[in-house]
Parts: C-alpha cells; structure tokens; sequence
C-alpha cells in the first residue's frame, strides 16, 4: 500500500508486521473471551510446571471441566517480561506461541482466525494511514500522569467478553 487512497490488499498482508503486532498485543493484554471451558472427553492425565521448576502431573478422569485461563497466561511472567506493558515489537521477533491463545488451541480453535487477523490488520493500517488518532483532551483530566492516563483509557469490565470502558479519541484526517 503506497498511498493513502490505496486500499491494502491481501497480498500485502505478509509486510503488515508491526499492526499484526499490535493487533497480536491487543489481544495478549485484552483477550476477547478470558476463559474457555472444556471438559475431557476421556480419563487423561495433565503435566504443569510447577513453582519449584518441575513438573507436576494430575489424573484427569473423564467428564473433568477445565477452564483454559487465557488472561492468566497472557499476563504470566514466565512467558512475557513486564506483562502489563503494551509492547507490541514483543511480536515482532522470537514469541511464545504456546503461551499466547485469544483463539484458543486445538482442534475447536478458532475458525476465523486468519479472517480476523487479517480484517484487523487491514482496518488498523487504514486508520492509521488516513487519521491521526489522539486521546481527546478533556479538563477534568488535565494534569493526570502518562500512568494514569494509561489506566483510563485501557480500563475494561470483564464479563463474558472485555469490553472497554471508555475510550475518547479524535480521528484528525490526513492530507
Ligand atoms: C478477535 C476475534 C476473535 C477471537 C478472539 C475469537 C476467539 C475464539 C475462541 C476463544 C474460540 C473457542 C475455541 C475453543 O473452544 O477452544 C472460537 C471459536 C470459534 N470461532 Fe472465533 N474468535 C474471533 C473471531 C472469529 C471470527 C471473525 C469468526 C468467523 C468468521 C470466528 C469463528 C469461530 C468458530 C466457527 C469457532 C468454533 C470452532 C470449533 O468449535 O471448532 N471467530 N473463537
């Protein structure tokens, strides 16, 4: 996509690293659907790393529910340094692919994961080429910290979904 006008097309996908990214980081602190519930379908048994460095196994009978905790695993110090910090170029080199599951993992993964990466990226690319985004600037926040700020405008109420709170920003159009 070289100008403004341009519409990215799906052949451009593969050079759209840092939205993918960004989008990818979104997903890591602000996961959709939190949790996944599943339930064993027979007797198995599950091996976990536990505190000490090793390794802990549990006999799984059949008709077991497990809950997969996505947040719980995006927010895991073992896998991302500094969790709560939004660094999308975390995506840009080596990750922890195990450790990273908005569209969950498996055989019931998500079917429309390709389409929505690839929507998400297209759509955030356009924005961000045609429209300056800010966070609009309102008086009764004036003098909050970057920190505070942060917390704002990323809070969210997690219910079956993450839903954002409330997120003011002006879209400046681009010449
Ligand atoms: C950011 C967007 C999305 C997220 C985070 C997401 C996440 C998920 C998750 C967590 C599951 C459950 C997988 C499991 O049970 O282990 C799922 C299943 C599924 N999703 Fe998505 N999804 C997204 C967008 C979409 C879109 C756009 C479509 C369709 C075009 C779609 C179609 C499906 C289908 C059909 C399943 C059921 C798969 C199965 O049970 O075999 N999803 N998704």
């Amino acid at each position: 996509m070289s100008s403004l006008n341009e519409l990215p097309a799906y052949e451009d996908m593969s050079r759209f690293t840092r939205s993918l990214a960004v989008f990818y980081e979104t997903l890591r602190l602000f996961p959709p659907v939190t949790n996944i519930p599943k339930v064993s379908a027979e007797d198995t048994t599950l091996t976990v790393g536990n505190v000490n460095g090793g390794k802990t196994t549990f006999p799984i009978p059949s008709g077991t529910e497990i809950d997969l905790h996505v947040a719980g695993l995006h927010y895991n110090p073992r896998y991302w340094k500094e969790p709560h910090k939004f660094m999308p170029e975390r995506f840009l080199g080596n990750w922890p692919k195990d450790a990273f599951i908005p569209f969950s993992q498996g055989a019931h993964a998500c079917l429309g994961r390709r389409f929505s990466e690839t929507e998400g990226t297209a759509v955030m690319t356009m924005l961000v080429s045609r429209y300056k985004i800010e966070v609009k600037e309102e008086p009764e926040f004036a003098g909050e910290t970057f920190e505070e700020r942060y917390a704002r405008i990323t809070a969210f109420d997690q219910g079956l979904s993450t839903t954002p709170v409330r997120v003011p920003l002006v879209f400046t159009k681009r010449r």
